[in-house]
C-alpha cells in the first residue's frame, strides 16, 4: 500500500509501505476513504514532536472502510463505514472509564497514539487498535466530508473550548483564534444558545469565515482587541474567553477579556511558559481551564451534523487525492495566503 511516511525533520514522501494488518485480536484494518491534515502534522515535520519516529506514517483523522476484523472485535465487520477519531481508548482503564481516554493507561498514558506511537491515517490503509472502543459507526446521511472534521478539530473546539468554559444560554462568548479549531468553537458555541459570540484573529479571511460559522461580532486583534471587545459587551467583558493560538500573548488576551466570575477556557498547545497577572486576577472569581480533547463528544457531535444543526463540512475549504499529498501540505502550510482552512485528502 501507499502511505505518506515521515523521514524526520523537514522530509516526508508518499510511498510504498507494507500493507496495514491486524496485529492484535482487537484490531481492524480500515481503507482511508477520507482524511486530513492538522497543525500538529505540521508542528511534527517542524521537529517539533521528538516523540514521533522517522518512519512514521503520518495522520490522526479518517472517515474509512473496515476491511479486515480481528478476532475479538465484535462491535464492527467488514464492510462498515466508520469515523477514527485522534484518541484510540482501550475503554477500561481508570482514565478511559472517567471519560478521559486523551490519558489512556493501557495506550502508555496518551490516546493520542495515530500518526504519533504508531502508523497514522495518511494512507491508503491504516490498523486501528481497540476498534470497538475507538471507533465511531457513521450515520448514512453524514457525508465523509462532514464526519472527517468530527476526528479532532470540532470536538477540540467543542469539549476543551465550549463545554470546559461552561458556555450557557444567553452568554457572551469570545475566542481568540479563528482557526479551524476556534471555529469549532465558534461553530458549537450555537448549540448552548450564547447570545454574542466575538471572533478575534490576525488574518481577515479568518474573520470572514467566523461570521459565516454563525459568530455575531468580529475584532482583528491589535492593540484595541480588549477595548473593543469590552465596548461590545457593555464594558463588562464575556463570560467565556477560549483561547485558540497557543502563544503567551493571545492568552494573556483572552485572560483580559473576561468578565468577573467568568471562564477562560484555553485550547492553544503552549510552547513556553506563559505569564498570568494574578496579582489582578485572583480578585476576579475567574476560572482558567486547559487540557487535552477527549473526542468523547463525539457521538452527540455525529447526531447534531446528522440531523442539520452543525454544517461542519463548512471546515473543507480544499480537495486533494492521495497522489496530491505534498501539495495538499503546501496549500495547508499557507493556509493564509491560500484562504484555506482544513483539507479534505481522498484517494482519487
Ligand atoms: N488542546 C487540545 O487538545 C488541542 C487539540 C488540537 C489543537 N490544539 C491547539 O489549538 C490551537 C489552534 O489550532 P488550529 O488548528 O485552529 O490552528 P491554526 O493555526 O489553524 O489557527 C490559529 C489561528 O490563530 C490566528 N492568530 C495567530 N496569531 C494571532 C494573534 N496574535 N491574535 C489572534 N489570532 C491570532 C491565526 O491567524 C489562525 O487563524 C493550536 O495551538 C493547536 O495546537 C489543541
Ligand atoms: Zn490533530
Ligand atoms: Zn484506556
Amino acid at each position: 500500500m501507499k502511505a505518506l511516511v515521515y523521514h524526520g525533520p523537514g522530509s516526508k514522501a508518499w510511498e510504498d509501505v507494507p500493507d496495514a494488518a491486524v496485529q492484535e485480536p482487537t484490531d481492524v484494518v480500515v481503507r482511508i476513504d477520507t482524511t486530513t491534515i492538522c497543525g500538529t502534522d505540521l508542528h511534527i515535520l517542524h521537529g517539533d514532536v521528538p516523540t514521533v519516529d522517522a518512519g512514521r506514517i503520518l495522520g490522526h483523522e479518517a472517515v474509512g472502510t473496515v476491511t479486515e476484523v480481528g478476532p475479538a472485535v465484535t462491535s464492527f465487520a467488514v464492510g462498515d463505514r466508520v469515523l477514527v477519531p485522534a484518541i484510540t481508548r482501550c475503554g477500561r482503564c481508570a482514565y478511559c472509564v472517567k471519560g478521559m481516554p486523551s490519558h489512556c493507561q493501557t495506550l502508555g498514558g496518551i490516546g493520542w497514539i495515530l500518526g504519533h506511537l504508531i502508523d497514522g491515517t495518511q494512507a491508503e490503509f491504516a490498523r486501528i487498535p481497540f476498534a470497538d472502543t475507538s471507533l465511531y459507526a457513521v450515520p448514512e446521511n453524514v457525508s465523509n466530508e462532514q464526519a472527517i472534521f468530527l476526528a479532532d478539530s470540532l470536538p477540540t473546539g467543542y469539549e476543551v473550548g465550549v463545554l470546559a468554559g461552561g458556555v450557557r444560554p444567553g452568554h457572551t462568548v469570545a475566542v481568540v483564534g479563528a482557526g479551524a479549531v476556534g471555529l469549532g468553537s465558534v461553530l458549537t458555541t450555537g448549540l448552548w444558545g450564547a447570545s454574542k459570540v466575538i471572533a478575534i484573529d490576525s488574518n481577515k479571511f479568518r474573520l470572514e469565515t467566523a461570521i459565516e460559522f454563525g459568530a455575531t461580532d468580529t475584532v482583528e486583534a491589535g492593540p484595541n482587541t480588549v477595548a473593543e471587545v469590552l465596548a461590545l459587551t457593555d464594558g463588562l467583558g464575556v463570560d467565556v474567553s477560549i483561547e485558540a493560538v497557543g502563544y503567551p500573548q493571545t492568552l494573556q488576551t483572552a485572560a483580559k477579556l473576561v468578565r468577573p466570575g467568568g471562564t477562560i477556557a484555553n485550547i492553544g498547545v503552549h510552547g513556553v511558559p506563559v505569564e498570568l497577572p494574578m496579582q489582578e486576577m485572583w480578585i476576579q472569581n475567574v476560572t482558567l481551564t486547559m487540557g487535552l480533547v477527549d473526542t468523547v463528544s463525539i457521538p452527540i457531535l455525529l447526531k447534531m451534523v446528522a440531523s442539520g444543526h452543525l454544517p461542519a463540512e463548512k471546515m473543507g475549504t480544499h480537495t486533494f487525492t492521495f497522489d496530491q499529498m505534498d501539495e495538499a501540505y503546501d496549500v495547508f502550510k499557507n493556509a493564509a495566503a491560500n484562504s484555506a482552512l482544513k483539507v479534505i485528502i481522498n484517494p482519487s
